[in-house]
């Protein structure tokens, strides 16, 4: 593994660590909040691994303060945090004033302690009232999000800051609609497509108003010091041969669906040219009116990076692994024309215990790639990454995590790497600051620094927790 690379990190850069509503809050039906998506769907038998559920989590809802406080020891500049649309708008009715309650104590939690609180609108907890009437798939879906995000920044705008509209909608779409792996469960290649670009539109819907609502003229939220952005999980694409023609095409194919399909509306105003062909006959130019990608190309001030690993992507079938050996993070026999062919073959790299390789060179090359695929860029977070690892309490009480703590380290020195080589990469949030729901698999893959103890809710900072939290020490001493 590479030692961390620099010892002078540009100044401002911002140290995190994340976590999502669904994921830790629990409380899932206290204070007036009803079902999201992920807790009906995690009632489905076999939908979520030894039937886990939402329900009770690492019941941050009600251990917050502690939790900020283990924040403040770790010496965090920022925790990326998301709200959820059920507990502000349960059924998508009214605001519950009781729901935005946690979140404004929250942040003034946070900002007590001296952390940057970073806001996201959206990660996966649609209420499941909307998805009984269409979901994402419906257009309307889009316009309902704009309304909560107006009450969500009613409520919080004078004290937040850094706003997220979407996390990771390729999730949110393509395997929540398509492959059927996460909530709604849904396997329609239509449903999955129209649900990609209802997202978009409700990402530039909700980045319209907000900005008007803050005042700040577009491209002037510097000088109001607010940010609004969007977190995409980007990939390389690596073809498995590249002499081989098959594995180049299916390369292209998959960046095309998994990278530049969220990249390009977004920055660009465009869907690409060879996506659209790749994807015809499945409805996407239907859904999308005139207007539509001005709209979604509403200018904004940073790019979130969710990166973990790269995928290795071949043309030809995997004797071993019919349909291909795929990342759990990834659409799964998803019903696009061309996927069948598709396969994952493992490279000669160690993996974690997600089975996703460990490649920090990949997150190297993501970033540089990615200033000079596109040269109107905006600034880059890393909004995720990190490992899971089975982890173990040892009878000292502690957990010594070294697997995990070299790859954050890697990781971080590959980010170091990236902007050495010109990369405008001005944060960095490990995934994540707890053990949590780890959606369908549920409890049982553990990505934390903190230990949770499901039984007592015992928090322990795992030795890759003390190492992060060195990380932090050395690069403020070094600005
Ligand atoms: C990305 C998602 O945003 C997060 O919710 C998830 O837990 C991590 N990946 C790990 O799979």
């Amino acid at each position: 593994m590479t030692d961390i690379a620099l010892d002078r990190w540009p100044d401002g850069f911002i140290w995190g660590s994340a976590t999502a509503a669904a994921q830790i809050e629990g409380a899932a039906h206290e204070d007036g909040k009803e079902d999201s998506i992920w807790d009906h769907f995690a009632r489905v038998p076999g939908a979520v691994a030894n039937g886990d559920t939402p329900e009770i989590a690492v019941d941050h809802y009600h251990r917050m303060p502690a939790d900020v406080a283990l924040m403040k020891g770790l010496g965090l500049d920022s925790y990326r945090f998301s709200t959820s649309w059920a507990r502000v708008k349960p059924g998508d009715r009214h605001v519950n004033a009781a729901g935005l309650d946690f979140y404004s104590r929250l942040v003034d939690e946070l900002l007590d302690a001296g952390i940057l609180p970073w806001l996201t609108l959206y990660h996966w907890d649609l209420p499941q009232a909307l998805e009984e009437r269409g979901g994402w798939a419906n257009r309307d879906t889009a316009y309902r999000f704009r309304d909560y995000a107006e009450a969500v920044y009613d409520a919080l705008g004078d004290r937040v800051t850094h706003w997220t509209t979407f996390n990771e909608p390729l999730c949110s779409s393509l395997i929540a609609y398509g492959a059927g792996e996460h909530a709604p469960g849904r396997t329609d290649g239509r449903a999955a497509l129209a649900a990609v670009h209802h997202q978009h539109l409700a990402h530039g819907l909700a980045i319209q108003s907000l900005r008007e609502r803050s005042g700040a003229a577009a491209g002037d939220a510097e000088a109001a010091d607010l940010r609004f952005g969007i977190t995409l999980n980007l990939t390389n694409a690596v073809p498995n041969d590249p002499a081989d023609p098959v594995d180049l095409e299916a390369a292209r194919r998959i960046d095309a669906l998994w990278n530049r399909m969220f990249v390009e509306p977004v920055l660009l105003g465009r869907y690409p040219e060879d996506l659209l062909v790749d994807v015809a006959g499945l409805g996407l130019s239907e859904v999308i009116e005139d207007g539509d990608l001005e709209l979604i190309a509403q200018p904004i001030d940073f790019i979130g990076v969710n990166h973990y690993h790269d995928d290795n992507v071949s043309g030809h079938p995997q004797p071993d692994a019919p349909g291909g050996l795929q990342p759990t993070d990834r659409p799964k026999g998803s019903p696009f024309p061309g996927s069948e062919h598709v396969s994952f073959p493992p490279r000669p790299l160690p993996r974690t215990a997600m089975d996703w390789e460990v490649n920090p060179d990949g997150l190297r090359s993501l970033l540089v790639r990615l200033g000079r695929d596109y040269p109107t860029l905006p600034p880059l977070y890393i909004t995720e990454n990190g490992a899971c690892y089975d982890d173990e309490l040892s009878p000292d009480g502690r957990v010594h995590d070294t697997e995990r703590a070299s790859y954050i380290r890697a990781h971080i020195a590959a980010v170091g790497d990236a902007i050495a080589e010109g990369a405008d990469v001005r944060g960095y949030f490990v995934w994540s600051l707890l053990d949590n729901f780890e959606w369908a698999w549920g409890y049982n893959k553990r990505f934390g620094i903190i230990r949770v103890d499901y039984e007592t809710q015992e928090r322990t900072v795992k030795d890759s927790g003390l190492e992060y939290a060195a990380i932090i020490e050395r690069a403020h001493a070094a600005t």
